[in-house]
């Protein structure tokens, strides 16, 4: 059986418990079940980008490798995408050249259920590596990895973050990973906040549908209670003109400064998904801080995407 993976709210309890444990094993082992490894082994796993990224096309290439298999990565601003071919006729072509799948990024937000809905005679994966605003549940996923390791918890368990606060800082109304996060972090147990300013916060309406969720104004008053901070690019792509005065003033009120990160608890954690902007959502010091986990992100990136590689792939239990 062979599964798609378009955001966190599709997933079961079991899913996540799932794809977590794995994520984790994979850490601290190199051994893929021979089940795993065997549902790529040899084949040709497309990955479509039509947005740019380090983190994650190249973590997906390396996990696809570790699992057998073979990435081809199509150079979006050099193909036929460029002539006005369309993407699912794009993916079309790329299945008769031998994919069996495909991981995707995208500007539109739904892309990759688009493509699945497109490809509804060929049941191949569609791996959703972010579309637009909307989601990115492999980023979301590498997260809570990140916090359950540091943290030395299991995710077998029901509510594994239960009792810790995680702070979302900053530009979340432009944010596919704070969304997936909104969606994550609750069901694990985490009580989760946010904060940034009143431009930069998803709508009342649309945060309705994340009840649990506590904004507050500005951070400084939260930051000595959280046990994680996850701090947010602030997306100057995705921005009309006028969403913040300036970039300084956004630094001053907002961006995780050393300053500010003095009134966080000694042994809270540091978070951001990367790409950053160090001197403005966050001070370059805190970046290379003890507390920050940004580059442990990105390598438990390989880990978390091994195990949905083997969840899209055949299953991992
Ligand atoms: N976090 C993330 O998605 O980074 P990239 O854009 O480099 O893939």
């Amino acid at each position: 059986m062979t599964r798609s993976l378009h955001s966190i709210a599709q997933l079961s309890p079991q899913d996540l418990r799932e794809l977590l444990s794995q994520s984790l094993k994979n850490l601290s082992s190199d051994q893929i079940r021979a089940s795993s490894v065997s549902a790529l082994q040899s084949r040709t796993v497309s990955l479509l980008f039509y947005e740019n990224s380090t983190r994650t096309r190249l973590s997906f290439e390396s996990a696809i490798r570790a699992l057998g298999g073979i990435p081809q990565s199509l150079a979006i601003s050099h193909s036929s995408v460029q002539k006005g071919e369309t993407l699912s006729d794009t993916a079309l072509n790329l299945l008769a050249l031998g994919a069996c799948g495909f991981i995707l990024r995208h500007p539109s937000p739904g892309a990759s259920r688009q493509l699945t809905d497109a490809l509804k005679d060929y049941p191949v994966p569609v791996i959703n590596a972010g579309d637009g605003y909307h989601a990115h549940p492999t980023q979301a996923l590498l997260d809570a990895a990140t916090l359950l390791h540091h943290w030395g918890l299991s995710a077998e368990v029901d509510l594994p973050l239960r009792g810790k606060t995680i702070l979302i800082l900053g530009d979340i109304r432009h944010s596919r990973v704070a969304r997936s996060n909104l969606e994550l972090l609750p069901r694990l147990g985490a009580q989760v906040l946010i904060s940034g300013p009143g431009s930069l916060l998803p709508s009342v309406r649309e945060l309705t549908e994340f009840p649990s969720i506590k904004s507050v104004s500005f951070p400084d008053q939260m930051l000595c209670e959280v046990d994680a901070v996850m701090v947010l690019r602030l997306q100057v792509e995705r921005q009309e003109t006028g969403f913040i005065p300036s970039q300084s003033e956004y630094r001053h009120f907002w961006g995780l400064t050393r300053d500010r990160a003095q009134l966080l608890k000694n042994d809270a954690l540091i978070l951001h998904p990367g790409p950053a902007n160090p001197g403005v959502e966050i001070d370059p010091e805190v970046m290379a801080s003890s507390q920050s986990k940004i580059l442990d992100q990105v390598k438990i990136g390989i880990a978390t995407r091994k195990a949905v590689l083997a969840w899209a792939w055949g299953g991992i239990a």
